[in-house]
């Protein structure tokens, strides 16, 4: 069964392709963050630029024709408004013309489940870390669970603030890592309760910091302590919740840091890691397409009349399908 996936809830208009829970295609378009950020009006029109090509390159690709499609997903939220609509009038337009049915995907979902299938895990504690979600989730039965999040913004926002403050270009997690490198730890407030975890503090705390004390320090500090209080809320919830595998999904996933520590706390347990590759843990619609497949198995068609964006749709919000 070959089902399109269209993501756009963010800097990316994604396009993956997947048959059979093999990924066939994945193409994507990014919108270029300046020192402003994300403009959402700006990335919509990027988006809605490059939409018709991205689908295009998609299915070929997959190597087949539009009349081979049999389903579509698009990801309902969470996201920019703008943005997300680019994605729902593209999905809605193609299961119009194709006569296919079509289903509305959280994204965070998109990222989990991908993350599980690439790193060939059957039931993992889960940890989702992006620009704008942290959180630490387990399915029960047919529904995802958040045992852990943010109290505030999510971690890679956090990142990109502190790379905009420090005046680093392009200003995201990755600059910010770069940068880090043999860096020397400066103390830094370090908030995690219970199972949720604070990044705000950390960030105005390490802003105030410009100046006073060099980049690359200041990059060092904010990640270690970043990434060991997501390290340490993960453990707690590794250990009541007795998992035997872990994944780590999202944007900031794609951090080798953030894995090495990880790694090193489950391999203490004895508990299995795993991740996606990179091309799949940033934003894109294989992903999107992976998790409709499953759903529209599962007889989850939506009417189109129906579908339609939730810029805060929340993971535990959404019925899925027992394993
Ligand atoms: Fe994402």
């Amino acid at each position: 069964m070959a089902v399109i996936g269209i993501e756009s809830s963010a800097h990316t208009f994604g396009v993956g392709i997947v048959d059979n829970g093999k990924v066939v295609a994945n193409a994507k378009a990014m919108y270029k963050i300046g020192s402003k950020g994300m403009i959402p009006r700006e990335v919509a029109e990027t988006h809605l630029n490059n939409a018709a090509n991205v689908i295009q390159e998609a299915v070929q690709e997959a190597g087949i024709t539009f009349k081979e499609i049999e389903g579509i997903g698009y990801t309902k939220g969470p996201g920019i408004g703008h943005c997300l609509h680019v994605g729902l009038l593209s999905a809605k337009t193609l299961a119009k013309k194709l006569n296919i049915p079509i289903v509305p995907v959280n994204h965070g979902i998109g990222h989990i489940e991908i993350a599980k299938k690439r790193a060939k895990l059957r039931d993992p504690l889960a940890l989702y870390v992006s620009g704008g979600n942290s959180q630490i989730l387990k399915k029960y039965g047919d529904r995802y669970k958040i045992l852990g999040e943010t109290f505030d913004i999510g971690i890679g926002n956090m990142l990109d603030s502190l790379a905009r403050s420090l005046e680093l270009y392009p200003a995201w997690g990755s600059t910010v890592e770069k940068t880090a490198e043999n860096g020397r730890y400066i103390e830094m407030p370090y908030t995690v309760k219970g199972m949720d975890f604070s990044f705000t503090g950390l960030l105005t705390h390490a802003s105030k910091m410009k100046g006073k004390h060099n980049d690359k320090d200041i990059c060092f500090s904010v990640q270690e302590t970043a990434y060991a209080m997501l390290t340490e809320a993960t453990e707690r919830a590794l250990l009541l919740t007795n998992s035997k595998e872990l994944c780590v999904c999202g944007g900031v996933a794609q951090s080798k840091r953030l894995k090495r520590m990880l790694k090193g706390m489950a391999e203490e347990h004895n508990i299995k890691f795993g991740y996606a590759e990179d091309t799949f843990n940033a934003d894109n619609g294989a992903m999107i397409a992976l998790v409709a497949e499953q759903m529209l198995a599962h007889g989850r068609k939506a009417k189109l009349q129906e579908c339609g964006i939730e810029q805060r749709y929340r993971i535990d919000e959404v019925k899925l399908w027992k394993e």
